[in-house]
């Protein structure tokens, strides 16, 4: 049984990673529902927050529904990540995670993110600041190290908990592959075998089929599986994981009806969070994959995706549940 902090979160947890502009509280509301265990927010600027930029606020919204939740923060400037703790803490999430991962420039090159990752003495310090500053758990999502030649993920883990980090989440690439090749399980299962780590170690990166899961869970012998792209318009692949390492057996992929149903549900949910501009908007990056398959429906998804109001995008749903209602998923 994996505890972040004093919260139990079973057996070999599924997480929703931390996705910018995919991990809002609509879809982390879908995952949930689905079967995810414990979700994240998208990462959040602590530069941001403490300006109270509206788009940062905004992102600390949660729904009750959704708990766990964990909201992520970045920053590489203690006295800023110290503010930033306190505002996050008043959204009353359940775990503040630290983004130690972010490979993009623009994070990078301030030092925050996976840009962190070329000064652990600093990244350690402020990890323990943090968890000196707050009675949530504190947990941090890191690479595998800033390059092939400098991967020092078990010292740093190590670290980490010692400093009161209460798990981590690793992405088994290092910054320098950003997204490229396939992600490396075997040193995480490293940190995982280190017998003085106590706390959870959770893995990601590649998990995109129920078999990747189990073989994170069994033959890396990891605490859990974070995923990302995989439920990126596919909120069931949570619990497609989850069946499958019940039963053994594929479940059927969802049907027409449920896939309308939860687009349906995901661009409401959007348009009352964030208003109707902002909510259309924002869920065209889902509707790919809640259709993937079905023959010839350029002309549908091009109705989602290019109006601005959601009346249009509604009537495309209709228009999808009259031609294709009786349509068979593979
Ligand atoms: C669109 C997108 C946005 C992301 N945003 C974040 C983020 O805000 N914070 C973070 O820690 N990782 C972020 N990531 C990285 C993911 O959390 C995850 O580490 C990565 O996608 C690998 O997992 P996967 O193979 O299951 O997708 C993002 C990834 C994607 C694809």
């Amino acid at each position: 049984m994996a505890k972040i902090g004093n919260i139990d979160v079973g057996d070999f947890p599924l997480l929703l990673a931390p996705m910018e502009d995919v991990s809002d509280p609509p879809f982390r509301a879908l995952c949930k529902e689905q079967g995810a265990d414990v979700v994240f927010t998208e990462f959040i600027s602590s530069e941001g927050l403490i300006r109270d930029a509206a788009k940062s606020t905004m992102k600390l919204d949660i729904y009750e529904k959704e708990r766990p939740v964990g909201i992520q923060i970045f920053g590489a400037n203690l006295e800023s990540m110290l503010q930033s703790v306190e505002i996050v803490e008043k959204s009353g999430p359940d775990i503040i995670d630290i983004n130690f991962g972010c490979p993009v420039k623009k994070v990078v090159s301030k030092g925050a993110g996976a840009g962190i990752l070329k000064d652990i003495d600093l990244m350690v310090s402020l990890t323990e600041a943090m968890v000196k500053h707050t009675k949530l758990p504190v947990t941090v999502k890191t690479r595998l190290g800033w390059d092939h030649d400098s991967i020092k993920i078990i010292e740093v883990a190590e670290r980490l908990q010692d400093v009161g980090c209460q798990a981590i989440s690793i992405h088994g690439r290092t910054r320098a592959q950003m997204y490229k090749g396939e992600a490396d399980w075997r040193p995480i299962a490293e940190v995982k075998n280190n017998p003085r780590m106590h706390i959870p170690v959770f893995g990601n990166g590649d998990v995109d089929t129920p078999e990747r899961a189990m073989e994170m869970r069994d033959q890396y012998g990891l605490d859990g599986a974070m995923i990302g792209r995989a439920s990126i318009g596919y909120p069931w692949f949570f619990r497609e994981v989850k069946h499958y390492f019940e039963t053994g057996e594929h479940l059927p992929p969802p049907s027409m009806k449920e896939r309308l149903d939860a687009a349906r549900r995901h661009l409401q949910m959007a348009i009352d969070w964030k208003g109707e501009k902002l909510g259309v908007f924002e869920t065209r990056r889902h509707y790919t994959n809640y259709f993937k398959g079905i023959p010839h429906f350029k002309e549908y998804r091009m109705k989602m995706v290019t109006s601005d109001d959601s009346k249009d995008v509604f009537d495309a749903f209709d228009e999808v549940e009259r031609e294709f209602a009786d349509y068979e998923f593979a």
